[in-house]
């Protein structure tokens, strides 16, 4: 299920920055040739990671989830001068045309490209970050923002992606993927040390900030 109305997401990306020509390439390829392109952000949600990263103009970006690079490239629009994003996939098959696609959005010396598990190399970071976008395997996502929360800088953001996960998580059953999804934004919505707010942008997205204690 669509959360937003086709015809108004039209109307939105119509009234929104043009995503530029590499991401317009990368959407259209990774439709063309990579399996389940649905989870690549997309023109509204980029335009969306691209402002929120503009707005904090961050030194260091986590990114769980780089899929074919669409997100991180947005994400990494924000960076400050000297700034760096480190990004996580699973997914090794990825990496050539990803690292391609780095090369030509001329951030391979700003971009950490990781190739393994996150919840393994989330504990081997030592940077502190301004900015953390999760979009990985949904039933972890309680797992990642344990792993994240202390490396992110007090009044650091984090985004998770997907938390309404095509509006599942109002199902009277909910499956497995939706009870993790629904435990997430529950332990979010109880962690006193951030205030947060859910943006029904796209599949939803948390916007999570941290407060300083
Ligand atoms: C929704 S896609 C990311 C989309 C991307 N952020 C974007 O917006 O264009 C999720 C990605 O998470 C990766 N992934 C799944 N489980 C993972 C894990 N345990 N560790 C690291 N990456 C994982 C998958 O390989 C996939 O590429």
């Amino acid at each position: 299920m669509e959360i937003i109305d086709k015809d108004i997401n039209q109307y939105a990306e119509q009234h929104s920055s043009d995503e530029g020509e590499l991401l317009k390439q990368i959407n259209r390829d990774t439709h063309a040739k990579v399996m389940k392109p649905r989870m690549l952000s997309g023109h509204l949600q980029g335009r969306v990671l691209s402002m929120i990263s503009h707005m904090i103009k961050p030194e260091r970006i986590l990114e769980i989830g780089t899929y074919t690079g669409y997100s991180a490239i947005c994400l990494a629009e924000g960076l400050r001068p000297g700034g760096k994003l480190v990004t996580i996939d699973v997914n090794e098959e990825l990496e050539d045309r990803v690292r391609k696609y780095f090369d030509a959005a001329h951030l391979s010396d700003k971009v950490e490209y990781l190739i393994g598990n996150a919840a393994t190399l989330i504990p081997t970071l030592s940077d502190e970050f301004d900015l953390v976008f999760i979009d990985a395997d949904k039933e972890q996502y309680s797992k990642y923002f344990d792993l994240v929360i202390d490396k992110v800088k007090a009044g650091g953001i984090i985004l998770a992606d997907n938390v309404l996960w095509s509006g599942k998580v109002l199902d009277a059953k909910p499956d497995k993927d939706t009870r993790a999804i629904l435990e997430f934004n529950n332990k979010i919505q109880a962690d006193t040390r951030v205030e947060n707010v859910l943006l029904p942008i796209r599949d939803g997205i948390m916007m999570i900030r941290k407060l300083s204690l």
